[in-house]
């Protein structure tokens, strides 16, 4: 088994470093190759997806990813900006599913910024299909408008879009993942205004045929952002699109109180996986050592679940972390009065150290 190990810019580096730490420590016989991407790909190749790490990731069984991004890139071309890595990654690897836990920690119900009875035991998963929509859809570009009340001014465009497998693909994997929790799918769409998203409600509709054990609801996008801080535990699996689930994946992370704690996965087809943090590059804290490691050391042990078939350890990984917490370690991300304050390789440490109990 191959991992490649990609730590990007900004905290990236510095909470892989702990996740590997973690890994290494399993006692497992896996290979794990380190490239560079995002900024510190751009800096050292001209390229923020250079051959050689997209050829790794495309030969590796899974993919642990830091984080890409910094301001001081915003000035250059789209091309050559750290986020196409992620997005180049993506599509390259056709990672199409991709499931954002947002799991609220008993320990940090107070960190929070909801009322502790709205998040206690909140426990939802958003599906968000990862290769389609206005993210990768053509035509778009800057023109002069063709058509309309401004017709020739310079104009810019990006085009919303979903072919009947992609919905269908991302579908079954919703009802799929609802099977083995609380079987129940929120598909969030805006079917009220857009043909993508009546097509997208249709499909969904369609492939519920095969599930009847699941209940299937259907929430308008802008109702989905209100219910998610209104009563977020009436959610079980939401499903939705690219642009809709990148916007409400980042609400709901935010409900757990630390977006620092929240792992995530991106599966193509083959079982192939990039595994990432929640959280962006946080380039404000980047190299002084406070970063939270723990989505990245969370995301390694969804990673040994769903690439490299090692559930046991996932669970060790799992079950390390919650007691770290249960002694009350917290970086700042997450620290409140009464609790100790630990740097990001403290913790790691401190996960290395649980696992030995566990
Ligand atoms: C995410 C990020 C990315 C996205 C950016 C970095 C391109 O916000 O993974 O949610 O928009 O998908
Ligand atoms: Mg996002």
């Amino acid at each position: 088994m191959k991992i490649a190990i990609l730590p990007g810019d900004g905290i990236g580096p510095e909470i892989m470093a702990e996740a590997v730490k973690v890994l290494q420590a399993l006692d497992l016989r896996f290979e794990m190759e380190t490239a560079p991407v995002g900024g510190a790909a751009y800096e050292a190749s001209g390229h923020p997806l250079p051959e050689a790490t997209l050829r790794l990731a495309q030969q590796a069984d899974a993919i642990l990813f830091g984080a890409v991004g910094d301001w001081k890139y915003d000035k250059l071309e789209r091309h050559l900006r750290p986020e196409q890595a992620i997005l180049g990654l993506r599509k390259h690897l056709g990672l199409f599913a991709n499931f954002r836990p947002a799991i609220c920690y008993e320990q940090l119900v107070g960190a929070s910024s909801l009322k502790p009875e709205l998040v206690a035991g909140l426990d939802i998963l958003i599906i968000r299909e990862l290769t389609g929509d206005i993210y990768f859809g053509q035509p778009r570009g800057r023109r002069s408008a063709p058509d309309g009340a401004f017709a020739g001014a310079e104009e810019a465009f990006d085009t919303m879009r979903y072919t009947r497998p992609e919905i269908e693909r991302i579908a079954r994997v919703a009802f799929e993942a609802a099977r083995k929790r609380g079987k129940k799918v929120t598909s969030v769409d805006k079917a009220n205004v857009l043909e993508t998203f009546q097509f997208w409600k249709d499909v969904v509709t369609e492939v519920h045929q095969d599930y009847p054990d699941v209940t299937l609801e259907h929430m308008y996008v802008d109702n989905a952002a209100m219910q998610l801080v209104k009563a977020p535990k009436n959610f079980d699996v939401l499903v939705t699109g690219n642009m809709f689930g990148d916007i409400l994946s980042d609400e709901a992370s935010m409900l757990t109180g630390s977006i620092g704690m929240l792992p995530s996965a991106s599966l193509n087809d083959k079982g192939q996986g990039l595994y990432e943090p929640s959280h962006g590059s946080a380039p404000d804290i980047a190299g002084k050592g406070i970063a939270n490691p723990l989505a990245t050391i969370l995301s390694a042990a969804m990673m040994l679940r769903f690439s490299l078939a090692q559930p046991a350890a996932a669970e060790r990984i799992e079950a390390a972390v919650k007691q770290v917490l249960a002694q009350g370690l917290r970086t700042a991300d997450i620290w409140s009065e009464g609790t100790t304050r630990v740097g990001t390789r403290e913790m790691g440490d401190a996960v290395i150290k649980a696992l030995q109990g566990v």
